[in-house]
């Protein structure tokens, strides 16, 4: 597995901010996106080669569902859900989600798609 934290290498932007005010994050905090439909975080992906992957969020969601958009090298892939956790510090990884990668660098960006803004989230695993 290779671990994606939120501010080592692959993580590229949050819309909003990097929080640690909420435990059970690993690193040095969580993205925090601003809570509005279309604001999202961005990754950089590189894999050695091109195939399917499987990709998952570790977040937390002290609301209800807060789904999201995955769009893959600037395509739409998958609808990614991000139920509620109960508690703003109890972080979970989301259902497996698999995409087609190329070789080399790819984006990832995962975008909310309802007014809530996406869950909190502490790193993307591939
Ligand atoms: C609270 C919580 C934030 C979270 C926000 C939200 O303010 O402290 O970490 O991002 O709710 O509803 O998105
Ligand atoms: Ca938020």
């Amino acid at each position: 597995t290779l671990l994606l934290e939120e501010q080592a290498a692959g993580f590229c932007n949050v819309e909003g901010s990097i929080d640690s005010n909420h435990s059970g994050f690993t690193g040095s905090g969580f993205a925090n996106t601003d809570n509005a439909a279309g604001k999202g975080i961005d990754w950089s992906v590189n894999v050695p080669s091109a195939g399917t992957y499987t990709l998952q969020w570790r977040y937390a969601n002290g609301s209800s569902d807060r789904p999201g958009d995955l769009l893959i090298n600037n395509s739409w892939s998958a609808n990614v859900s991000m139920p509620g956790t109960g508690v703003w510090n109890n972080f979970i990884d989301t259902a497996a989600v698999n995409v087609d990668l190329d070789a080399g660098d790819n984006t990832v960006r995962l975008v909310a798609t309802t007014s809530g803004g996406l869950a909190n989230v502490d790193s993307l695993s591939v």
